[in-house]
């Protein structure tokens, strides 16, 4: 069994063949799905689908790259949403430094405010980490986000900031990166996050894992993460898909 706990399957890209890209995930022993929120536009089609769908949870939040989205109407949306038992966490909410630099602090502060609306709710965070890594850290550690749980979305930083993670309580989850050949630091921090800290996740539509990198990704390959974490550890594919999935049901409650 396997768990995708971050899966934009949402989006337009899957309209036409939802039921058939989820009967695929099932098929590749994909038990359960997270959908990430990224604007207030998109929470009412997430809540839809976790109604409609035993399967599909979700969560709502203000992505960075959304940030003009964040307004006082987007926080009561959320703090709505979050009143949902299928609506899981806080996310996706984070610092993207890749994206644009110019609006750091405006970004730092809906971050920080996000992560109160979860620790006020008792929901977790889901974590967008681009070129920010200290920044991010930080501002996890000051409002203590750690009290809810806290999912390190797409890790891209170092072993050792990896290492820094698990120290705090923070979780790694993992997509298809590990699975490219030129993925040296994710494989080794593949290799070193102790299990009980690692999640699984394909990011979909994004991040397709090798054999199909280059094609659109879909929740059922995040089977290949899991072959590629088992391999680089040396444990059994059962250990990793057990562990992972054992650690997203308590972590998110699903
Ligand atoms: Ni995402």
């Amino acid at each position: 069994m396997l768990i995708d706990t971050h899966s934009h399957i949402d989006m337009d890209n899957y309209k036409d063949r939802f039921d058939e890209v989820i009967a695929e995930a099932k098929d590749f022993g994909v038990e359960k799905i997270v959908i990430p929120g990224v604007a207030p536009s998109g929470f009412k089609r997430i809540v839809e689908l976790c109604e409609k769908y035993e399967n599909i949870y979700g969560a709502v939040g203000v992505h960075p790259e959304d940030l003009a989205a964040f307004d006082a109407d987007a926080e009561s949306l959320i703090r709505e949403y979050l009143k949902h038992p299928k609506i899981v966490a806080v996310g996706e909410i984070g610092l993207d430094y890749y994206w644009d630099k110019s609006q750091i602090e405006r970004q730092k502060e809906i971050f920080e405010k996000q992560i109160l609306i979860a620790k006020e709710i008792g929901k977790p965070v889901l974590v967008h980490d681009r070129e920010a890594h200290f920044d991010t850290f930080e501002i996890l550690k000051k409002t203590k986000a750690s009290d809810v749980g806290v999912v390190m979305h797409c890790f891209s930083g170092s072993p050792e900031f990896a290492m820094e993670c698990v120290r705090e309580g923070f979780y790694i989850a993992l997509g298809g990166v590990v699975t490219f050949k030129n993925a040296k630091k994710v494989k080794e921090v593949a290799k070193i996050v102790p299990l009980e800290r690692l999640l699984l996740e394909t990011d979909a539509p994004y991040m397709t894992p090798v054999p199909y990198r280059g094609k659109e990704n879909q929740p059922a390959y995040v089977k290949f993460v899991a072959e590629e974490i088992a391999n680089l550890r040396g444990v059994s594919f059962d250990e990793v898909a057990n562990a992972t999935c054992e650690n997203a049901k308590k972590l998110l409650a699903l």
